[in-house]
């Protein structure tokens, strides 16, 4: 049994590291054929994840934790049983075409929690890793993009992918919802076990199950941006009265000038303290998610 890879370097083989750098800068979708000779298997195959889950090994978070087809999900009584996920139900509900997505499974499996450290000790982002298991054509979810950038790694069985253009540039969280594409896809490929696929963020994809079951696996990346170190001031703001002081109960037109004047001469002063160089390594303390 092949070692997993816990390096950045390990799991882009036989690409170079300073290669996938270049296609992580660049956020250029990369295809890999039997990368990392799918050392994920005896880790995240259906018999280990059932073993996991029997073992009550699996994030209790309701969001983490997530049984749907095209996007809709299953209710809960479908495959919880007093309250504990049901390994005979979820087989159930693979069968009748839906997919499982289990989102922080890193948590629950040491190599992949130590490969998500790595990683984010090396690129200062912070990373997490979800498995989906699906059978039948339809996808666990249907067309989007991520706001994340996506490392794929198939696991087991296959899998189609289809993007579609033009992706959405440096998306965020919380930014305005975007049209759906819909013309051909830019990318049309099956996925075989073994094979990584770098899914930059915004790009648009749709998975669909070829035959059996499939396994993969979705490293997450959480760069920060100029946003998330805006929005981490203003939360430290809240922190000074001055921002906390009701406008609508000044009655004096001087007072209320006066607050203004404070407000701004404040404001600038942190924006002017901010280092956006100091910032990653701040943003991959307070892991945010
Ligand atoms: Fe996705």
């Amino acid at each position: 049994m092949r070692n997993a890879a816990s390096t950045l370097a390990e799991l882009v083989a036989p690409l170079s590291e300073p290669e996938f750098l270049a296609f992580l800068r660049e956020r250029r979708l990369v295809h890999l054929r039997s990368a990392n000779s799918g050392c994920y298997a005896h880790l995240t195959g259906w018999e280990a994840l059932k073993r996991l889950i029997e073992q009550g090994e699996y994030p209790r978070r309701p969001d983490y934790f997530r049984v749907a087809k095209e996007s809709v999900p299953a209710p809960s009584e479908r495959w919880r049983v007093d309250g504990k996920v049901d390994t005979i139900r979820l087989e159930q509900c693979l069968s009748d075409g839906f997919s499982i997505i289990i989102t922080h499974i890193e948590q629950h499996v040491p190599a992949l929690g130590a490969l998500c450290q790595s990683l984010s000790a090396q690129l200062l982002e912070p990373t997490y890793i979800g498995a989906i298991v699906t059978t039948g054509a339809e996808g666990a979810f249907r067309l989007h993009y991520d706001f994340e950038d996506l490392i794929i790694l198939q696991v087991e069985g296959t899998k189609r992918w289809q993007l579609f253009g033009p992706p959405v540039s440096n998306p965020v969280r919380g930014m305005a919802k975007q049209a759906a594409p819909n013309g051909a896809p830019m990318f049309d490929a099956v996925l075989e076990p073994g094979d990584l696929l770098f899914v930059p963020a915004g790009h648009w994809h749709h998975c669909q199950t070829i035959s059996g079951r499939s396994i993969h696996l979705g490293i997450f990346l959480l760069p920060p941006t100029g946003w998330h170190a805006a929005k981490a001031l203003t939360s430290e703001l809240l922190a000074e009265e001055l921002f906390r002081t009701p406008l609508t109960r000044i009655e004096d037109a001087t007072q209320l000038a006066a607050l203004e004047t404070e407000v701004k001469r404040r404001l600038i002063e942190k924006i002017s303290a901010m280092r956006l160089c100091e910032f990653p390594a701040e943003w991959n303390r307070l892991r945010p998610f």
